[in-house]
């Protein structure tokens, strides 16, 4: 049964050059199976570099989840460069105290109403097949899903058509 955090202990917000030193402590809080699921890499220390251009406002958005003055979630919509067919990319990281409480859902629905804002039909998150906390989330989002494997990697591109034609981004839970 999954735990819902108190909305209210959770602040949601924009990620900045200045949060840099708190989401690489929250790195280093996760397990290595939690940083794997999220890069698809063994790294256990993530370069700064990369960490730089997660919360590069002009490369995607970056939300960060906060409590009591420490960052415990991030997720990140970032735009896949100039080729319009290809689709923005979503990436989550909840630490691994945190996670089975609804932040990963809460997130995801933040950046879905992002991307709709910024008239993206759809999305994509690339996902270990055994990762059965995230394909569960993308399954309980009610939209059309595609699946495609590569690799040992799934693809999971989420359909927002619909979605842009009802024009109903506020009801994704901004
Ligand atoms: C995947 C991840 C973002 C999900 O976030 P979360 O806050 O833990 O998940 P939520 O509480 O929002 O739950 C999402 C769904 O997963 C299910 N779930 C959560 N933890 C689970 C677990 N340990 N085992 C099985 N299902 C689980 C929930 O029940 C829910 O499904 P439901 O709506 O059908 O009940 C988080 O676990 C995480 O950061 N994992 C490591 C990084 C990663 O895998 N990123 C995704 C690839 S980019």
């Amino acid at each position: 049964m999954t735990l819902h955090v108190v909305e209210e202990t959770v602040l949601w917000r924009p990620a900045d050059a200045a949060d840099l030193d708190a989401i690489a402590a929250m790195h280093d809080r996760c397990s290595d199976e939690t940083r794997f699921r999220r890069y698809n890499s063994g790294l256990t220390r993530l370069p700064h570099r990369l960490l730089e251009r997660l919360v590069d406002p002009r490369l995607g958005v970056s939300l960060v989840a906060e409590v009591d003055g420490a960052i415990v979630a991030m997720g990140n919509l970032m735009w896949c460069g100039a080729d319009d067919t290809t689709p923005a990319e979503l990436g989550l990281l909840v630490e691994d105290a945190w996670q089975s409480r609804g932040l990963g859902t809460a997130v995801t629905r933040r950046l879905l109403a992002a991307a709709l804002d910024a008239e993206c039909d759809s999305i994509h998150a690339l996902v270990r097949p055994d990762n059965v906390p995230m394909l569960r989330l993308l399954g309980g989002l009610d939209l059309p899903l595609r699946r495609e494997w590569d690799d040992g990697t799934l693809t999971v591109t989420v359909d927002l058509a619909a979605k842009m034609e009802e024009g109903v981004a506020s009801s994704l839970g901004r």
